[in-house]
């Protein structure tokens, strides 16, 4: 974890729900990163949490009363279900079971927390943790959904060795990573000022009416990487290609086809630019002469003479003051050697790199950040939390460049 990141929070006010499963015992450790970095913290624990990991160890790393009892005469008006979260700045569940996850994408308040997160009125971010057929049963997936479309942020969970014995996805994410979504949610907005162009998602060149070059791109990393930058505080828009995704929200989006509509989208953007991400799996290269009718099998195979497409990043870092360039590599072999030459060579001062068989099309992915300053892995994670973690990573440099 990044030096900023561990001073992250300071002043805010946090309030962390647990619910009952294995990984409760990781809300400790949650609990003392969120204390060291200057929060205030306030623990709200379920009946089912309790026989987990108890209060009194909240309490001694929160310094604060941990509430469990939506009746407890302690708080003011017998109110805690409104109380508790009136000054919070940001909630996290952490780990949320499949159970909370249900009662909160149902509007159910029939316990402490699952009331108070009904009735907050600050940002709210969940950790699922649980077994593997859990998180994937459509019953589950339904409930995420809904939650991601009422604005929670979902965190995680990832894939991997799972208490009941079984691997699989469903695994919390460890503290540290919930730790630095937390300080990107609800920390200092560490791009507040900035203006961010991002591309993304596949180009897609015409042969004829209906056929065309493209790459293999989802989109996801993209997109990720454009809600992250502005969850961060920046302006953002984001250069798409074809692709299936619905904008980040607060995100400003233009639809492009082709590498050179990209191009001149993105050229058109930068000038008032401090920071351009490519991440946009551009053809290299178009059809000289796509033709505007369907070509017909009969006529036999058709001879396409094919040119060059502009390096969209290659030439906003020649712009004579460009923003910020960050490029992303997909390589299949050789990763370091391969991305340390093609930073030089576009002459970039921060790639993202990842093997290429290891993300396409998948809901995670794993990274190595490469600057002047050396190699920064980032472990296999969900886009969205890799995508933190390039932004708070770009923030820094762009911090150490101001002083
Ligand atoms: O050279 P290569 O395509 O591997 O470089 C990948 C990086 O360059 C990515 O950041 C990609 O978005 C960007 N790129 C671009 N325009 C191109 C080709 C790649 O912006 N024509």
């Amino acid at each position: 974890m990044d030096a900023a990141a561990t001073a992250g929070l300071t002043g805010r006010r946090v309030l962390l729900g647990i619910t009952g499963g294995v990984a409760a015992y990781k809300a400790a450790e949650l609990a003392r990163l969120v204390v060291r970095s200057g929060a205030d913290l306030r623990v709200v624990m379920t009946d089912s949490a309790c026989r987990f990991i108890t209060p009194v160890t909240l309490q001694a790393l929160s310094g604060n009363t941990v509430y469990t009892d939506m009746w407890d005469p302690a708080v003011p008006n017998n109110m805690a279900h409104i109380e508790l979260s009136r000054d919070r700045d940001v909630i996290v569940v952490a780990p949320a079971t499949a159970d909370f996850i249900s009662k909160l994408a149902h509007g159910l308040a029939d316990d402490l927390l699952s009331a108070l997160c009904l009735a907050r009125e600050c940002a709210l971010a969940i950790a699922p943790a649980m077994n593997r057929q859990m998180w994937d049963h459509p019953a589950t997936q339904r409930n995420a959904a809904t939650l991601r479309a009422d604005g929670v942020t979902i965190l995680g969970p990832v894939a991997g060795d799972q208490a009941c014995g079984e691997t699989g996805m469903g695994r919390m994410l460890e503290p540290g990573e919930i730790f630095a979504a937390l300080v990107a949610l609800a920390g200092p907005k560490r791009l507040a000022g900035k203006t961010v162009v991002v591309t993304a998602g596949p180009t897609f060149e015409p042969i004829d009416a209906v056929r065309g070059i493209t790459n293999l791109s989802s989109g996801k990393m993209g997109f990720a990487v454009a809600q992250a930058a502005a969850e961060a505080g920046a302006k953002v828009t984001l250069v798409a290609g074809p692709t299936m995704l619905p904008a980040p929200p607060g995100v400003a989006r233009r639809d492009v086809v082709t590498a050179r509509e990209m191009h001149d989208a993105v050229l058109a953007l930068v000038p008032a630019a401090d920071v351009f991400i490519a991440v946009a799996a551009v053809s290299d290269y178009r059809v000289v002469a796509p033709k505007s009718i369907k070509l017909k099998k009969e006529a036999g195979p058709p001879k396409i003479e094919l040119a060059e497409n502009p390096d969209i990043l290659a030439a906003v870092a020649a712009l004579p003051s460009p923003p910020f360039c960050v490029g992303f590599a997909a390589e299949t072999e050789n990763l370091r050697e391969n991305a340390q030459a093609k930073r030089k060579k576009k002459r970039i001062p921060l790639l993202a790199a990842n093997l290429a068989q290891e993300a396409f099309g998948r809901e995670d992915n794993a990274l190595v950040l490469f600057d002047d300053a050396g190699e920064h892995p980032l472990d296999r994670a969900p886009k969205i939390d890799l995508a933190r973690r390039l932004i708070s990573h770009i923030a820094g440099m762009l911090e150490q460049r101001g002083s």
